[in-house]
């Protein structure tokens, strides 16, 4: 988390030469350009993207917050993203793929992606998925997840990838809400020597699904069971099927993918982007920020199954016709310089990660580092939540040498793509800040009342390309959460994160200004993880906080008042945790819960977190005069003192 004593002026980087002078963007005009905002975005569509039909309109905005971009265009985004660099660069390497086992490995040219996502599109069309079918894909990290993302994108069906580490409740929540008709998912994948036995928590999951049919990779050979007239192996689907299939014309507004994400309430929200407007901004992100030439080789380390690997391992790398970099394992597996031997091995030369893994290799100690070459490396980001400046300039100082830019991103599940990041090549650096939002997209900070402050809520305040167009099955949702009208009546977006900005006009990120958790760059929200608790027979309430981790960023801790007829315990302190870890998965994982025999409440009854957290914090607890009862608060700190 950051405090004010990150918010001194602190060191400036500026960009080196050598990065200035190649870069894509090197000329400080176009933030000042970019104010005309809708020439730009039409600019960038037409140069960078390959449309089937011309748009008659940038955007429309007579319906806001329902924004179109792109306006009666017809484009595929998997189009951009492979057919058109078959001819120029079809030999050219599009995935390398590292297993867990190191003799596991894999290359896969952009000719060979065409075939493989067109024989797949077919597979696809004989289990009679359509236009706007709902595909879920639930896998570990392997190049079929790619595949069967595109494939659904090429024939206009809607994928829902599910991240791997879910459980199978998790995911059955998702296949339902999303109506799903097919999933493809795997037999199993290697994290950390074993085997996770995929299609066993899909068998759960689809206990109590209505799905047609299922197909299953076959990766590591464990036996799974198959059933009858709804499983079928890829391998054997796929048989006899063309590796040519037409790339659809698809209207710019057409459903690419729902992402869930959690916020505030217990039901996750179903993020939905569109080829259009996505594939434009995800796109120049990826050139402008990462800085990508044809020679890269480009790691994003993020699980696809999240909006990272969605923007920036799939759509906006291929989009470019970058080599991008897959590892399906774990960091330190079977040793802690597993990805530095991957960078030196592959001769990577962007590498794109989370501050959680940052902090975990800086405890580490540098020696795991040394051993390797890791001169390849050109630039280093970093994205999902607030670096401080330390972890910033170990990761300069001892991945980058103090030869590669750090690049801080920030975004959201919701806007798509990256929104504020410095531009390698004009923007100087400072650890600790996001720096300045990109070409073409307004930001400010807002008080509570909606007006213009430096130090509030970060809001976006006009509508960009790869925003998302709406939440799953629930508009009034949409409408209602995200967008307010600012003090001159303005409709702005309000982004959830606190955040400063100094004299600089530089955008500092405090963190969630909501009951939203980030645990390791994960967002969980509490409500998620109140009900998983609260679904246990045990439970009568429950309230869980993020509390500080060194390494996670934030850790949930739960506190939870039992129904009478149960005792407090250690079995039942166990007991609720493989309960939260069935509901949602281990990362939602209580570290601590606490026994307590009262929630703090306002007199209307809504539980006061902030205490809560204060408490776990050893903390001053602050004004407690809008409790229902002030006596809870020493209660629960002695339930926190006898432990
Ligand atoms: C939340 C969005 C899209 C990136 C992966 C997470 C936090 C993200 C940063 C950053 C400080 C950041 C914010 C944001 N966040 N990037 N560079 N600095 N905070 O996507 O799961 O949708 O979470 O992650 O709090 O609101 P997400």
């Amino acid at each position: 988390m950051n405090n004010s004593k990150e918010f001194s002026p602190g060191e400036i980087y500026e960009p080196s030469e050598e990065t200035r002078r190649h870069a894509w963007v090197n000329n400080e005009r176009i933030y000042e350009m970019a104010q005309d905002y809708l020439t730009l975005w039409d600019e960038v569509a037409k140069n960078d993207i390959e449309w089937f039909e011309p748009y008659e309109s940038v955007l429309d905005d007579s319906n806001a917050p329902f924004y179109r971009w792109y306006v009666g265009g017809k484009i595929n985004i998997t189009h951009n993203c492979i057919d058109r660099h078959i001819d120029s660069k079809g030999d050219k390497t599009a995935i390398i793929w590292q297993g867990e086992p190191e003799n596991e490995k894999e290359r896969i040219t952009y000719h060979e992606l065409y075939r493989r996502v067109c024989r797949f599109a077919n597979a696809l069309r004989t289990l009679g998925v359509q236009e706007e079918d709902v595909v879920t894909i639930y896998m570990g990290m392997v190049p079929e997840l790619l595949i069967a993302m595109l494939a659904c994108a090429r024939i206009g069906a809607i994928h829902n990838v599910v991240f791997g580490g879910f459980s199978s409740t998790a995911l059955r929540e998702r296949i339902n809400d999303a109506n799903a008709k097919v999933v493809v998912t795997m037999d199993g994948y290697y994290r950390r020597g074993k085997v996770i036995e995929t299609k066993r928590i899909v068998d759960k999951a689809l206990e109590a699904c209505s799905v047609e049919s299922v197909v299953v990779i076959e990766r590591v050979g464990n036996g799974a069971s198959m059933v009858d007239g709804r499983d079928i192996w890829w391998h054997e689907l796929e048989e006899g099927l063309p590796d040519e299939c037409e790339c659809k014309a698809l209207d710019s507004e057409h459903a690419l993918f729902i992402l869930y994400t959690s916020g505030t309430t217990g039901k996750p929200k179903g993020v939905l982007h569109v080829h259009g407007g996505y594939n434009v901004g995800t796109h120049i992100t990826t050139k402008w920020v990462f800085d990508l030439k044809d020679r890269d080789v480009f790691w994003c380390t993020a699980d696809i199954g999240w909006i990272t690997g969605h923007s920036y391992v799939v759509y906006g790398p291929l989009s470019v016709g970058a080599t991008i970099l897959i590892y399906e394992g774990a960091p330190d597996y079977p040793q802690p310089d597993r990805w530095w031997n991957i960078i030196e091995q592959y001769g990577v030369t962007v590498f794109y990660t989370a501050p959680t893994a940052i902090r975990y290799f800086m405890k580490l100690s540098e020696e795991w580092l040394k051993k390797h070459d890791l001169s390849s490396l050109r630039l280093l980001g970093t994205v999902g939540e607030t670096i401080d400046p330390e972890a910033w300039k170990w990761y300069y100082r001892y991945v980058g040498s103090e030869r590669c830019p750090v690049i801080d991103t920030w975004w959201q599940t919701e806007t798509g793509m990256v929104i504020i990041a410095p531009l390698p090549g004009i923007t100087k650096l400072k650890p600790g800040s996001v720096t300045l939002p990109f070409p073409g997209i307004l930001v400010d900070i807002c008080d509570e009342k909606g007006n213009p402050a430096d130090s509030g809520e970060l809001v976006i305040t006009n509508p960009w390309p790869a925003m998302f167009r709406n939440l799953w099955g629930e508009p009034e949702r949409f409408a209602k959460q995200y967008w307010r009208s600012n003090g001159s009546g303005k409709l702005i977006y309000f982004t959830g994160d606190g955040a400063r900005k100094d004299g600089d006009g530089y955008y500092w990120i405090i963190g969630r200004i909501d009951e939203v958790l980030k645990v390791s760059g994960h967002r969980l929200g509490s409500a998620e993880i109140e009900s998983a608790l609260i679904s246990h027979e045990a439970v009568s309430e429950a309230a869980v906080v993020g509390k500080p981790h060194e390494i996670k960023g934030e850790t949930p801790v739960a506190f939870v008042v039992l129904k009478t007829g149960y005792k407090p315990s250690v079995e039942l302190k166990k007991d609720l945790k493989t309960h939260v870890k069935n509901e949602i998965g281990a990362i939602a994982v209580p570290e601590e819960i606490y026994f307590v025999e009262q929630l703090p409440k306002t007199r209307s009854g809504k539980i006061v977190r902030r205490i809560l957290l204060a408490i776990e914090k050893g903390e001053k607890i602050g004004d407690i005069t809008t409790l229902e009862d002030i006596t809870v608060v020493e209660k629960i700190k002695n339930v926190k003192g006898a432990k």
